[in-house]
């Protein structure tokens, strides 16, 4: 059916589609395809009384609930319930391929222990890479499985997923081929990520330069052979890889086609912000240090500081990213979990929200801007997720909550009520009715 169509009919008859949204208090987001940055980005569009028409997995309008009701007849309804409706949270930067928990390092850091003290000792990151080594496909595929769910269970229908415990060519490659299968079964959407350059496995301690040579010369491209991963990240960080070191590795993985994101100025102020803006990375991640001149180098060429306000709360560091120095600056910052079994046990983006606005400053739109449209742009998707618009995937998210606001203002307790996921309803507590 033709556009004008469609319009010259309408009034007489209702489009028969799959799913109508309605009987929220308020629908709040971002508008656009692109990042929002500095004052942008608290900039949302905030509607009472306004629901959303889906169709075939995609949002098909936005509307107020009467104008829906008269122009549609949906095979599913969904009430609100005078909650909320947001788009899908987009979760930039996780680590959620991997077998074995670190609960006993977490005790460690609150009797006083750091995170590099607890690494030094052979715990860490080289300790979750012991138990994906001696994990089968299937076992990885079933644990990132059920974190999906519980990813979803939060209201994140889009997750940037990392490898980095495999650490040989064969154990990164299994990782990400787990997160190529977990995408074809799961409907959280998935963006895969090579983090090879995680950290030097124990078989090449004595000899880092060798590993480097192994990350440019075979796992690189064999990744890119298999087009299993559209980025490639690396923990750039002086007892890791440097930024000479950095620099090669990234410059290889971009001459092989991947996008670039890299875990920067986490512990230190080493310049890994700069190298991100050298590179023309998507995005430079962590940044609890990051320095002016790291500020201004990401402004100018507009890599997205991805921030993880969870972490250093996890790792017992003072230090916080300057969330609100970068807003004021220009940028425009996305928000993540970082779940992974070390540093941030936690998947909720609602809990990320609150952090960002107690611990960075920010207000309740920018904390949504950052946990959708500038967390889609991060990754690439921007143009298909992170906003409730017509054209856009039907990522959506119902609260229970009254306002967009109270998801900073209350934390610790899961106010989702519904989540559709490409159009489908996947999560719903309203006890909704075909
Ligand atoms: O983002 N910084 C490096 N990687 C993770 C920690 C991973 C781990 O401790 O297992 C992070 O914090
Ligand atoms: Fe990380």
């Amino acid at each position: 059916m033709h556009a004008g169509e469609y319009t010259s009919r309408m009034s007489v008859e209702p489009r028969e589609i799959d799913l109508l949204i309605t009987g929220a208090a308020e629908l709040a987001t971002a508008e656009g395809d692109g990042l929002h940055a500095g004052e942008r980005m608290s900039e949302i569009s905030v509607r009472a009384g306004v629901g959303i028409a889906v169709h075939a997995g995609e949002i098909v309008a936005v509307a107020e609930d009467a104008e829906l009701e008269r122009k549609f007849r949906a095979s599913e309804c969904l009430h609100a319930r005078g909650g909320t409706i947001i788009p899908g949270f987009v979760d930039a930067h996780t680590h959620p391929v991997f077998a074995g928990t670190r609960e006993e390092e977490f005790e460690l850091r609150t009797a006083g222990s750091s995170y590099l003290e607890i690494s030094e000792k052979g715990g860490g990151i080289l300790s979750t890479v012991r138990g994906v080594r001696e994990s089968s496909h299937e076992v990885l595929v079933a644990h990132l499985m059920m974190r999906l769910d519980r990813f979803l269970d939060g209201g994140t229908t889009t997750v940037e997923a990392k490898s980095g415990y495999g650490l040989t060519p064969d154990d990164e490659i299994k990782s990400l081929e787990v997160i190529a299968e977990a995408a074809r079964l799961h409907p959280v959407e998935i963006v895969p990520t090579f983090l090879g350059a995680h950290d030097y496995p124990a078989e090449f301690r004595d000899k880092p330069s060798a590993y480097v040579d192994l990350l440019v010369e075979e796992m690189l491209p064999r990744v890119a052979e298999g087009k299993l991963a559209e980025y490639c990240d690396i923990f750039t960080e002086s007892h890791v890889f440097g930024i000479e070191d950095s620099r090669r590795i990234l410059t290889r993985a971009k001459e092989l086609g991947f996008q670039l994101r890299l875990h920067a100025d986490q512990l230190s102020p080493l310049g890994g912000a700069e190298l991100a803006a050298e590179l023309g990375a998507h995005s430079a991640d962590h940044l609890e240090f990051i320095s002016d001149a790291g500020i201004d180098a990401l402004a100018e060429a507009g890599v997205v500081p991805v921030l993880c306000p969870l972490v250093p709360l996890y790792l017992r560091i003072e230090q916080e990213a300057p969330g609100r120095r970068m807003i004021d600056r220009g940028l425009a910052p996305a928000i993540s979990t970082d779940f992974n079994p070390g540093s941030c046990y936690v998947q909720s983006m609602p809990e990320v929200m609150t952090w960002s606005a107690l611990r960075l400053s920010m207000n309740a739109a920018e904390c949504l801007t950052a946990a959708t449209l500038n967390a889609a742009a991060s990754v690439g998707r921007a143009k298909r997720v992170g906003t409730l618009e017509a054209g856009k995937r039907a990522d959506i998210v119902v609260l229970d909550q009254p306002s967009h606001r109270f998801l900073c203002y209350e934390f610790g307790r899961n106010a989702v009520s519904a989540v559709v996921a490409n159009g489908k309803i996947v999560r719903d507590r309203l006890g909704s009715k075909a």
